[in-house]
């Protein structure tokens, strides 16, 4: 069994070409005109590979190989990317799932269970929070409301940008039998890269937490206001920001905090800022230092907004606990990779992935290719050929060995 790996890198240059930037990255919003023109394109695919195509009502798209009896084997990710990142995050997952289903057809290969080619919405987060929005509503652990009232900074609402692109489907959202899900993604850091493998077998995903925080300052003139009246909104919010910083150096091991977004108002040179919004995202695989952590940011925000004299509200909005994978599936992905003649290695994913929410209903796991630098969300982000044309075949003989032979 094989993979056509000419056949793989032309649909990864051809859906890459769907919301390129200039710099050989990828600018696809979660529902943006870029994002329904990519789902078109792999509808198509998946029609043209004789796959059942189906949506549900949160635009999940799901294409289905049929099987001579029980649970498909669901392979996929997500085609949304963030803004100015790259051409792998996701869309590899995708498509390294359709070439499985190709390569299948090609073998003439039947199988006892179905297998089952998913796109997920708006999993980055990048245009509607939280992220892996839409495989946590199919989890059960967002509610449907809550997800088609989320809003994208400009106040739309991602019920009606479903509706826009023609993606509000009329399937229920809802957990669906599975005999395993599978997702083949960039690692997004540096381990397989440095150990010179081509394959990581994923055993599961850090805990995250997401916290917004609103900043209520006094607008006023930066001229003729002395600094002595002053509640400066951004003063404050540079005090979070490096606060957040410091926990993860406090409280050190795999602690991970970020202040990735900040709005400012009214954002002019000379006008004190109002108010300030920021994102706070924390990661580490033990749920409970991220519980310690966020104890951590409630009392530097208090103490830094008391200093600024400024009113604020802190809402820990999302958290998702650490997710082992199953050890069923997790043993087949490593029979998987010795069988492809790939270097392996276990390891635990930093990055959130729609797997995690799988992970609640069904038996899950994941397998991860090297990231260039180990770096990925930008325009830089790279995976060699080579290394896909084996966590590719890694996917294909992992899926094949749970959907068993017909
Ligand atoms: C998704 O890319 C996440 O890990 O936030
Ligand atoms: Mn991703
Ligand atoms: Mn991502």
């Amino acid at each position: 069994m094989r993979i056509d790996r000419k056949r793989l890198e032309r649909s990864i240059e051809e859906l890459g070409r769907i919301g390129a930037t200039e710099r050989g990255g990828l600018s696809r919003l979660a529902l943006t005109d870029d994002d329904r023109r990519a789902r078109d394109l792999m509808v198509r695919w998946m029609r043209d590979a004789g796959l059942r195509v189906g949506v549900d009502r949160m635009g999940n798209i799901f294409g289905e190989r049929p099987g001579t009896g029980g649970p498909p084997v669901m392979i996929g990710s997500h085609i949304d990317s963030v803004p100015t990142g790259g051409r792998y995050d996701g869309q590899l997952g995708v498509l390294c799932g359709l070439e499985t289903i190709r390569a299948l057809d090609d073998a003439g290969v039947r199988t006892r269970h179905p297998v089952m080619l998913v796109i997920f919405t708006n999993e980055e987060g990048a245009r509607f929070q939280p992220a892996m929005l839409a495989s946590g509503v199919m989890a059960g652990k967002i509610a449907l409301e809550d997800a088609y009232n989320a809003r994208d900074r400009d106040g739309r609402r991602l019920v009606d940008e479903l509706e826009r692109i023609g993606y509000l489907g009329p399937e229920p959202c809802v957990p669906r039998p599975m005999r395993a899900y599978l997702e083949l993604h960039i690692e997004q850091g540096p381990v397989l890269e440095e150990a010179g493998l081509a394959v990581g077998v994923v055993e599961g995903i850090v805990a995250i937490s997401w916290s917004r925080l609103t900043i209520h300052g006094v607008q006023d003139h930066a001229g003729p206001t002395p600094m002595r009246v002053r509640h400066d909104a951004l003063v404050a919010a540079a005090e979070v920001v490096t606060a957040v910083r410091r926990i993860a150096t406090t409280i050190g091991g795999d602690l991970v905090t970020t202040v990735g977004h900040l709005a400012v108002q009214p954002d002019i040179v000379n006008a004190i800022p109002g108010s300030v919004a920021l994102s706070i995202d924390m990661r580490d695989p033990r749920s409970e230092t991220l519980d310690r952590a966020r104890e951590m940011v409630d009392a530097a925000v208090a103490a830094a907004c008391a200093r600024e004299g400024v009113r604020y509200e802190l809402e820990h909005y999302w958290r998702v606990p650490y997710t082992p994978f199953a050890p069923e599936v997790v043993d087949a992905v490593e029979r998987a990779a010795g069988a492809a003649g790939a270097g392996y290695r276990r390891m635990i994913s930093g990055a959130g992935h729609d797997a995690q929410y799988m992970a609640a209903i069904a038996p899950a796991g994941m397998i991860f290719v090297p990231s260039r630098g180990g770096r990925s969300h930008c325009e830089e982000e790279f995976t060699a050929m080579d290394d896909i044309e084996q966590g590719a075949t890694t996917l294909l003989l992992a899926a094949l060995d749970l959907a068993g032979r017909a």
